[in-house]
C-alpha cells in the first residue's frame, strides 16, 4: 500500500452556511460529477483514473482552485470538445460551480471537491493538455511563501500530469507572486512564453474575469497573466 503523505492544507474548506439551493446542488449533482477514485480511502494504491471513461476520449484540461467556477464553466461552454476537471477544497465554491453548471447546461466537466495534490496523484502521466492556476492564494507574508502553489511540492506532480507542449496559465495580482512564479515554475520543466509586455499585461483571448480578479481590480491591484509551456 502506498503510504499516505502528510499534506498540510492552510486554506478554508467551509465558509458561511450554504443556501438551501446550494446544499441541494451538492446533494443532487456532486457525486455524479466527481471521479469516484481520487480519495485515499477508495484508492490507496493511487491507481491512475480513467480519463477516457470520464470524458469519452476528449482532450482534458485542468483547473486548480476554481473558486466560484466562473472560468471553468466559461471554458467548458466555449470548448465542448474538451473535458475539464477542476479541484477546489472550498465547498461553498464547489456549490457555486454546481449552480453555474446547471444554468449553463455544460456536461464536459468533472469535479474533485478537495486538494489538487490528491488529484495529481491519480491523473495519468502526460495526459493533460492545458492547466489553469488563477489567482492562487497569495500568502503575502514572507514566512508563508512556502505555502504558495508555485513550490516544488505542487509543481513536480503538476508537471508529471501535463503532456509535453501543454500550456500552463497562471494569473495573479501580487507582484511578489509573479517573482516567485517566474523563478520557480521554469525549474520544473516549463518555459515562459512571453515575448513582450502585452503578454503579461493583457488577459488571454478566451479569458473571463473571475470573482477574485474582479475584487483585485476594485482594490486597485493589477492582474498579471503568465503563460508557460511544458517542455
Ligand atoms: C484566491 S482564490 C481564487 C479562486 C478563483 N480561481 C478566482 O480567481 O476567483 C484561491 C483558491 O484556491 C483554492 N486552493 C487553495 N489550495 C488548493 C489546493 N491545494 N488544491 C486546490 N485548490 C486550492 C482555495 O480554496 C481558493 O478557492
Amino acid at each position: 500500500m502506498t503510504e499516505r503523505p502528510h499534506r498540510n492544507f492552510y486554506g478554508r474548506t467551509k465558509g458561511k452556511t450554504l443556501k438551501q439551493s446550494q446544499q441541494g446542488y451538492l446533494d443532487a449533482d456532486l457525486a455524479a460529477l466527481s471521479p469516484g477514485d481520487v480519495g485515499w480511502d477508495v484508492n490507496p494504491e493511487r491507481e491512475p483514473i480513467d480519463l477516457g471513461a470520464l470524458f469519452g476520449g476528449k482532450d482534458v484540461w485542468l483547473e486548480v482552485g476554481f473558486g466560484g467556477g466562473e472560468h471553468m464553466v466559461h471554458q467548458a461552454a466555449s470548448n465542448p470538445d474538451v473535458g475539464i476537471i477542476g479541484a477546489e477544497p472550498y465547498i461553498n465554491g464547489v456549490a457555486m460551480l454546481l449552480g453555474k453548471i446547471r444554468r449553463a447546461g455544460v456536461e464536459n466537466v468533472a469535479i474533485h471537491p478537495g486538494d489538487a495534490r490528491d488529484l495529481f496523484d491519480v491523473i495519468p502521466d502526460a495526459s493533460i493538455s492545458k492547466a489553469f492556476l488563477l489567482y492562487p492564494d497569495p500568502w503575502p507574508k514572507a514566512r508563508h511563501h512556502r505555502r504558495r502553489f508555485v513550490t516544488e511540492e505542487h509543481l513536480v506532480p503538476l508537471a508529471k500530469c501535463l503532456k509535453p507542449g501543454a500550456e500552463f496559465r497562471v494569473a495573479t495580482d501580487i507582484p511578489d507572486y509573479v517573482r516567485q512564479t517566474m523563478e520557480e515554475v521554469p525549474k520544473y520543466g516549463f518555459t515562459w512564453l512571453a515575448e513582450g509586455p502585452s503578454d503579461w499585461r493583457e488577459p488571454w483571448g478566451d479569458w473571463t474575469r473571475t470573482r477574485y480578479e474582479a475584487k483585485a481590480i476594485r482594490e486597485d491591484r493589477v492582474p498579471h497573466y503568465m503563460t508557460f509551456r511544458r517542455d
